[in-house]
């Protein structure tokens, strides 16, 4: 497995390589991260992966500082899993002073989590503009756990003609429910005990939508009511939405997805299910 810390190894590496899939992360990596990793090794000739904690993303030099980091298990992991290459580039060579582009995306990045992390989407897409241009994947590979983010990819590759297939795979989730995340490793014993409950929370309201409840008020109503019965009181949405728009809409129709933001102690928790 090659490791590069540079654009120009990375590139250099990938004129090596043919079909690639990549997969984007910031690291830390779980149980999630590495189905995205056997999914690419499945489909292409070569897994790129990339570990980098993208700081034009974060809102807050805090969350950044405080995200979990762990380079060396994690490439030990990967290597476990016959990844190619892993990319791992400097903050300062991959935004040197002076840098000023961004990609903005608008549409679906303007809902839910685009005005609750203001400049998050644009850094994502930013950054994943320049991993697309530098690898030049065929595949990259993503976790439907962040639902949104994939629409937004989905939506910013399509309108700028990068000629890559973006796929979306099922969220990984602990025994309990729990949706992987490297953030989970900062809650404390007790935050973790009570963080299935956003799992819980979003089959009920898909166990309401199957006895045949289609009012949206209803549904978000019910899901509130059992994240506040556990306590869970810190919420910024609990919402169901069209999933080609990320708006919501009075009755929900097929194809529905819910999606919550919680805030549990120092952590911002979010999760999703389709409903249909
Ligand atoms: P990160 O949170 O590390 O996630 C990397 C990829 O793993 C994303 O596509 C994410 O949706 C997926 N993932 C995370 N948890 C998952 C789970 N429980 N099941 C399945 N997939 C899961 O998302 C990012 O990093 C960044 O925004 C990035 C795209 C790398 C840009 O910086």
């Amino acid at each position: 497995m090659k490791l590069c810390t540079t654009v120009q190894e990375m590139r250099q590496e990938r004129a090596q390589l043919g079909r690639v899939g990549f997969v984007p992360t910031m690291g830390f990596l779980h149980e999630g991260h590495l189905s995205l990793v056997r999914r690419a090794r499945e489909e292409t000739d070569a897994v790129v992966v990339s570990l980098f904690v993208n700081p034009i993303q974060f809102g807050s030099a805090d969350d950044l500082a405080n995200y979990p980091r762990a380079l060396e298990r994690d490439i030990a992991l990967l290597r476990r899993e016959g990844v190619a290459c892993v990319f791992t580039p400097e903050a300062a060579e991959f935004y040197p002073e002076g840098f000023a582009t961004q990609v903005d995306v608008g549409g679906v990045a303007l809902e839910l989590e685009g005005p609750s992390r203001p400049g998050h989407f644009a850094g994502v897409a930013t950054v994943l503009a320049k991993f697309f241009n530098i690898i030049q994947p065929q595949r990259a590979y993503f976790g439907q756990k962040d639902a949104q983010q994939c629409a937004v990819v989905q939506r910013f590759v399509r309108d700028l003609n990068i000629p890559v297939d973006i796929v979306t795979l099922p969220t990984w989730r602990e025994a309990d429910g729990l949706a992987g995340s490297s953030r989970n490793s900062r809650l404390t014993e007790a935050e973790r005990h009570r963080a299935p409950v956003l799992h819980q929370a979003l089959c009920r309201g898909r166990t309401l939508v199957q006895a045949g409840e289609r009012r949206r008020a209803v549904l978000e109503g019910a899901m509130r009511d059992v994240l506040v019965q556990a306590g869970l009181v810190d919420i910024d949405y609990v919402t169901i939405v069209n999933p080609d728009t990320f708006q919501a809409e009075e009755e929900v129709r097929e194809g529905a997805l819910a999606l919550l933001a919680v805030q549990l102690g120092a952590v911002r928790l979010i999760d999703n299910m389709p409903l249909f």
